[in-house]
């Protein structure tokens, strides 16, 4: 018989705070032992934003996975620890802007990634409500017209006269035949529309014979025909609820912006009271690759993101001394920029965590340290944690630390 998760975690040592909690942040795991320093009340609040792990739906942080998500509720504690406008330079699916605008702030988010940027626009939305009405409405449509595609397209596989969809030869491994057809017709039915794109985006993965958003290993999942539209369409009207909730939450006028940039050349200088982060940790996930189904469906240009990705796994796995080498200049440039970017007193609060490559631990504290110090920043407080690593079975530290630019 198989051996239980709990049983090979037992096996393996794992310390009993690391019984998984079936949730999908990286930081949901219950963590070990803490070791805080620097201002006492700074370096609690970074200790408990380590610790929160409940799923947390308020508004759009529901709305489409996105990988080593920050946990809202951790963002929404260390806004906290500085004021201003925020800048969050690796900015992902948008989590620290979402919550930058429930707390009224002004927030700027950059990410080389064209899916990044799809979400964090998405998640970040403002609409109306004629805006929304036809959101449900253009959904509906689309999810029609797939349905029937779909429907004929399992009628006509069963007789072998399908006719091969024109899509990216990537796509052909990983749908069943209907359900290419199906989700074809949902692309060109929603055409250009952001929004509309974003929730086809948030099925790519769900439809798909792929076992999870990060993982590349199969899963043998049929879809009935004509499943793939309703769960657009569902999705679509639960979407426009949650844009609803944040519009309803979010005060008139503010300014959240989303822009597809290398956080190595943050243009902005003395801006931002705040810079909130979960930079890529080292050697742990290839986030452009990862990305590959929804950039073939939807068209996106990767441009030069494969090689702006600071970090990657695949980096690491080629030469590991000179990737060390090159994630601690890496790590210097973007925190040079962003201590310019931000005012003087200004915060940089990083929520970070050590790699793993070979059975060998990469420190990235030490890094981040020394880039904030030469940057002209001190450490105000940091806090590290132990947090039990499912797919390397052993434990790895993250910290959160926070860092002022000098001259308040
Ligand atoms: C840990 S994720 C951020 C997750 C985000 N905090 C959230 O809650 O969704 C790291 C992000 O850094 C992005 N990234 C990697 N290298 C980058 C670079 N040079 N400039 C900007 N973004 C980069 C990746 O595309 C990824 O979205």
């Amino acid at each position: 018989m198989a051996e239980r998760r709990s049983e090979r975690r037992a096996r393996k040592g794992a310390p009993d705070w690391a019984e998984p909690l079936g949730l999908r942040q990286p930081l949901s795991q219950r963590a070990g032992d803490a070791l805080r320093d620097g201002d006492d009340a700074v370096s609690r609040a970074l200790e408990a934003a380590l610790r929160h792990r409940e799923r947390v739906e308020r508004v759009t942080h529901g709305f489409h996975t996105y990988p080593a998500g920050l946990h809202p509720d951790a963002a929404a504690a260390l806004l906290a620890l500085a004021p201003g406008p925020v800048l969050d330079p690796f900015c992902g699916g948008g989590t620290v802007l979402v919550e930058a605008m429930l707390a009224g702030r002004e927030a700027l988010g950059t990410d080389v990634s064209p899916v990044a940027t799809l979400v964090a626009r998405a998640r970040t939305a403002l609409t109306t409500e004629a805006e929304r009405t036809a959101l449900r409405s253009a959904a509906r449509k689309a999810a029609d017209v797939a349905r029937t595609e779909g429907l004929a397209a399992e009628r006509a596989y069963a007789t072998g006269s399908l006719r091969r969809p024109e899509l990216p030869e990537v796509l052909f491994d990983w749908y069943e035949p209907h359900v290419l057809v199906e989700m074809n017709a949902l692309r060109r039915e929603i055409k250009n529309d952001p929004l509309l794109k974003a929730i086809f985006s948030s099925i790519v993965v769900k439809t798909s014979l792929r076992e999870s958003d990060t993982s590349n290993r199969r899963s043998e999942e049929k879809r009935p025909a004509g499943t793939t539209a309703t769960l657009f369409h569902k999705r679509a009207r639960e979407y426009a609820r949650q844009l609803e909730a944040l519009a309803a939450a979010v005060p008139a006028g503010l300014s959240v912006r989303v822009h597809r940039q290398d956080a190595r050349e943050q243009r902005e200088k003395d801006h931002f009271g705040l810079a909130l982060s979960s930079p890529p940790y080292p050697g742990v996930y290839d986030y452009v690759p990862l990305q590959q189904l929804r950039m073939a469906w939807l068209g996106l240009d990767q441009g030069d993101a494969p090689r702006e990705e600071i970090g990657s796994r695949r980096s690491f796995r080629a030469d590991r001394a000179e990737a060390v080498a090159r994630w601690r200049a890496d790590t210097a440039k973007w925190v040079r920029v962003t201590a310019r970017a931000l005012v003087p007193g200004g915060r940089l609060v990083v929520v970070t965590g050590d790699g793993n490559v070979g059975g060998k631990p990469i420190d990235s504290l030490s890094p981040l340290t020394d880039a904030a110090v030469a940057a002209g920043m001190r450490r105000v407080a940091r806090a590290t944690v132990e947090r039990w690593d499912e797919g390397l079975d052993r434990v790895r530290p993250e910290h959160a630390v926070c860092f002022e630019r000098s001259g308040a």
